[in-house]
């Protein structure tokens, strides 16, 4: 039986309340899909990581419906931070903060920081400002695959990776395709300067012009732990080729103002970069569905959202 309901007042409220029962919940986001438990249940937090099959020590994001939560989870906030928030929440960006002791060992990963985001997506909110009114804090949601695979940006691909693992009081919530369809930017908020630990639609153009600071790039923060800057993560299983040309029955993508080699199977041919971003993983999944072994694609020029893009790509095609 699949635990797939759409998103509707019922189905946000039963989930609500499905989590302060320390039951999982996949639900959509503007990025990719996450798989929440409440942040403040071990127990729950645990079954993320064994449903995930994810290491213990990897720390998991608090999606929180409104800025009024932040001082709950992080404290010493930096004034630029507040200007990001100002600027992008709801959105695509998560704030990595000193922690304050609501947020555990469990959902940091050991570390002294948590990682928050207030996600730009209405049924999203809605799920988070509903458990919110039953007295919950904040939903911890890595996105909702197995570790290192693609995270899914539809509720079948949550429920083609993670559905086997789930209960019948688990919930997926289908809330439709996520329109930014790579993982939220996440900002290193802890020193004088913003540090960018992975790329997404909030730029670091984005990040400058918001906060009239220059982005730092070493200091300690390179040592914290963040699954998503392992040198090989966001893979299909499909090998992932940036140059040479397909042979017949390769997968291809590439924007659409570039020809389909002769034989290659068109994967995606997206408009522009932001199609690009939202389509791309949807199109790799189809590869691996198709069991296509190779797939060829054309990076978009780098700048804006380009250089998430490139940068998932590098680390879908790493083999060492
Ligand atoms: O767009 C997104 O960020 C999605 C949606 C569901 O919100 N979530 C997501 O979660 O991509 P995940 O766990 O797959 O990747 C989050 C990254 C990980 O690399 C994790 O290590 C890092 O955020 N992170 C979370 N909390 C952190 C913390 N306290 N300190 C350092 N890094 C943290
Ligand atoms: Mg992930």
């Amino acid at each position: 039986m699949s635990n797939i309901f759409p998103c509707t007042k019922l189905t946000i409220n039963q989930a609500a309340s499905a989590l302060l029962n320390g039951n999982l919940v996949a639900f959509p986001t503007e990025t990719v899909y996450g798989l929440g438990a409440d942040a403040m249940n071990e127990k729950a937090i645990l079954r993320i990581y064994e449903v995930k099959k994810r290491p213990k020590n990897h720390p998991i994001i608090v999606h929180i419906s409104s800025e009024e939560l932040i001082s709950k989870w992080a404290r010493k906030i930096p004034n630029y931070a507040f200007l990001l928030a100002r600027r992008f929440w709801p959105g695509p960006m998560t704030l990595i903060l000193a922690r304050t002791k609501l947020a555990k060992d469990f959902v940091t990963g050991g570390q002294d920081c948590v990682g928050l985001r207030i996600p730009n997506h209405k049924d999203a909110i809605k799920l988070l400002a509903g458990f919110e009114s039953l007295g919950g804090l904040g939903v911890a949601a890595p996105s909702a695959n197995i570790f290192g695979k693609l995270s899914p940006t539809t509720a079948d691909a949550v429920d083609e990776e993670l559905g086997e693992q789930f209960n019948n009081t688990d919930i997926i919530l289908d809330g439709g395709m996520c329109g930014v369809g790579l993982e939220s930017t996440i900002i290193d908020c802890r020193f004088k300067q913003p540090n960018v630990l992975r790329s997404g639609a909030v730029t670091n153009e984005m990040i400058e012009e918001a906060t009239g600071l220059k982005l730092s790039n070493d200091h300690m923060s390179a040592k914290i732990r963040a699954p998503g800057s392992l040198r090989s993560h966001y893979s299909p299983n499909a090998d992932i080729y940036l140059d040479g040309i397909p042979s017949p029955g390769d997968g291809f993508i590439a924007l659409r103002s570039v020809k389909t080699p002769k034989g290659a199977i068109r994967l995606a041919a997206p408009e522009d970069d932001l199609q690009y971003a939202r389509i791309l993983y949807h199109a790799l999944r189809q590869a691996d569905k198709r069991s296509i072994r190779r797939v060829f694609v054309v990076l978009p020029q780098l700048g804006g959202i380009s250089t998430a893009i490139i940068d998932r790509l590098g680390r879908a095609t790493y083999r060492g």
